[in-house]
């Protein structure tokens, strides 16, 4: 049922930049699992963290109960890419684009929903690999994520993000400071992609 809604929304994204989007994060399996619950829960304010090419900020600002997204990336490049998207979909007036490591150009503000489909796989760290990369053991942006969101979540306001199995990150890690909702599963190939609701212990 909510495929009839999504996929002629990807199809339509994907039209405008399907040629060559340089080491902006061209939306995978990850990106529409995420999409797909998004379209469910998301409303009010919300954070798009990590935009890449826009997609999910451009889906949520397409929801009539989304009063306002703020797209955030640290790539320079990705932030363009998500605006001119926005653009093109005529919703950038309900839009704000920041370019940023994680929260650290949103001091004070909060949300009633962040989405984040973090980088997680290991690397040594060069620039050129933020795209993709979630640090030296895969896991620290993510862990710095969640250790900084909740200061940003209005008091009901829940977060939706995609883990996969090369994470290293187990639900029984999350549990000790979130109340965890398994939304869906998605084994691929060589990994399994989980897409999760998580609502800080501390607003409970
Ligand atoms: C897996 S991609 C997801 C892109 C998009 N949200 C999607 O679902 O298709 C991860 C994104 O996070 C961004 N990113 C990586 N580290 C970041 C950080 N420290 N702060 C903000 N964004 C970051 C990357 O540039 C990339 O665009």
């Amino acid at each position: 049922m909510l495929g009839r809604f999504i996929y002629p929304f990807i199809d339509e994204f994907r039209q405008g930049h399907s040629q060559n989007m340089g080491d902006v994060y061209q939306p995978a399996e990850d990106s529409y699992l995420l999409l797909k619950h998004m379209e469910v829960w998301v409303r009010g304010r919300v954070l798009d963290m990590g935009t890449g090419s826009g997609i999910l900020a451009i889906a949520a600002a397409r929801k009539p109960d989304v009063s306002e997204v703020v797209a955030v990336d640290i790539n320079p490049d990705s932030v363009e890419t998500a605006r001119l998207k926005a653009k093109d979909s005529g919703l950038l007036g309900k839009m704000d684009f920041r370019v940023g490591d994680l929260f650290e150009g949103l001091d004070g503000e909060s949300f009633d929903w962040i989405v984040f489909n973090p980088p997680y796989l290991p690397s040594e760290g060069d620039c050129s690999e933020r795209t993709w990369s979630g640090g030296i053991k895969g896991s620290e942006v993510i862990s710095r994520f969640l250790t900084e969101a909740p200061a940003h979540l209005k008091a009901d306001g829940g977060m939706l993000i995609v883990i996969s199995t090369l994470t290293g990150l187990s639900l029984n890690d999350l549990k000790e400071s979130f109340e965890v909702e398994v939304l869906e599963e998605l084994p691929l190939f060589f990994e399994t992609l989980t897409c999760l609701l998580l609502r800080p212990s501390s607003h409970l």
